[in-house]
């Protein structure tokens, strides 16, 4: 038994693969970078959605697809934003999803997300939802709602390369649970709300705000090795370190530092970031090496990357796990999608270790 399913094939995907061994990532026999640099967001959403989600599927079809699913969602903001925009911000993303129809179309749930990220955003502020412009794809638009005004192209594809190189990861936490839930026979929608549930802890998509809180408190902390040093005495989870499956380092991450290096003097405030995140990187290897020698070194995952772009283009920090969700809720899709297909209820078992009732 490994209370973690480490290891354990509980799924034949033609989805992606992720290899820990080489640390590699593949998109539906695509390499991670290739998806980045060629097809960015809604293009690696059709690519994934194809044959799923329909035929011929092509990256200009999904961005007029997802436009129109966010024109529908701000026209029926009046159901879910008052109710949403009483919660944090996490819950409220959640909430807004609760609204949608239950036999919502997968480009139909996933356009509502950046709808709701910005209107809730923007009613924390006190100022009006923005609608979103169809024509536009999602990154740019996202920026442009909420910040009432266009992003620079160069932030937009910042943004746009974050979201073409996390939506999709193999059999990760949450789209597991997006099968589990799927293979009920529930619906398309309430597999995405349960992996986003899944998603918002802190040891996967809710990493990326704790990583830069983090970042921050190493840099005025002034003592790098001693604040390492004392978390790892303690046994505490540094944020950012440490995957399941990349255990020799993210794939991830370094397309998201070639797009932070492309960001240049945009990077505005993360600038100096980007410098301590690269120290702290060096020296947490070092301290893991010390502390716990004949160990694999511990490796920084995608999250420090991540935080550093989601900051560069000035998404607040609160919504860097619902503005991750807008990527990765095309990867929970796919799942759900394809586990429909098999049609086979996901039920494994346990190991009983509770009493025994008399004479058992
Ligand atoms: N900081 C310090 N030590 C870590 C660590 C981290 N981030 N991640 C793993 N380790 C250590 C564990 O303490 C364990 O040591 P031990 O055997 O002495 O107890 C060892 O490495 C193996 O860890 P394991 O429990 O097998 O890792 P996992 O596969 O269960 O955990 C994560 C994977 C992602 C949950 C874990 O690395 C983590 O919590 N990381 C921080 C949160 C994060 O950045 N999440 C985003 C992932 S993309």
């Amino acid at each position: 038994m490994d209370s973690g399913l480490e290891g354990v094939v509980v799924a034949e995907t033609v989805l992606s693969h992720s290899d820990g061994a080489r640390g590699l990532l593949w998109l539906r026999g695509h390499r991670l970078e290739e998806v980045v640099a060629e097809y960015g967001y809604e293009g690696a959403v059709a690519l994934l959605w194809e044959g799923f989600a329909g035929d011929g599927l092509s990256r200009a079809a999904l961005r007029t697809a997802l436009g129109e699913a966010r024109r529908a969602a701000f026209a029926r903001r009046d159901e879910w934003l008052p109710a949403a925009a009483s919660r944090p911000l996490v819950a409220g993303v959640r909430m807004a999803l609760e609204f949608l129809p239950e036999d919502s179309a997968p480009a139909m749930i996933l356009g509502a997300l950046p709808v709701a990220v910005a209107a809730l955003l923007r009613r924390q502020r006190g100022a009006a939802p923005l609608p979103p412009d169809p024509a536009q794809g999602t990154a740019a638009d996202l920026l442009r709602m909420i910040r009432g005004a266009p992003a620079p192209a160069a932030t937009a594809e910042a943004l746009d390369t974050y979201f073409a190189a996390v939506l999709e990861n193999g059999l990760n936490t949450s789209a597991f649970a997006a099968r589990i839930i799927a293979s009920s026979g529930a619906s398309l929608l309430a597999a995405v709300i349960g992996a986003y549930c899944a998603f918002s802890g802190p040891r996967h998509g809710g990493a990326p705000g704790p990583t830069l809180d983090m970042l921050d408190e190493i840099a005025a902390s002034g003592d790098i090795d001693g604040w390492i040093e004392k978390r790892l005495a303690a046994g505490e989870r540094l944020m950012g370190f440490g995957h399941r499956v990349f255990r020799h380092g993210d794939p991830r991450a370094a397309a998201l530092k070639a797009a932070l290096e492309r960001l240049g003097p945009e990077i505005g405030p993360g600038a100096g970031r980007l410098a301590v995140a690269a120290e702290v990187e060096r020296r947490v290897k070092s301290a893991f090496a010390r502390l716990k020698p004949g160990r694999p070194v511990l490796e920084p995952n995608v999250e420090i990357n991540a935080a550093l772009l989601l900051d560069a283009v000035e998404i607040p920090r609160a919504a860097f796990t619902p503005v991750f969700a807008v990527a990765r809720c095309a990867g929970w899709l796919a799942h759900a999608m394809e586990q429909q297909k098999t049609g086979r209820l996901i039920r494994p078992i346990s190991a009983y270790i509770g009493p025994r009732p008399d004479g058992a």
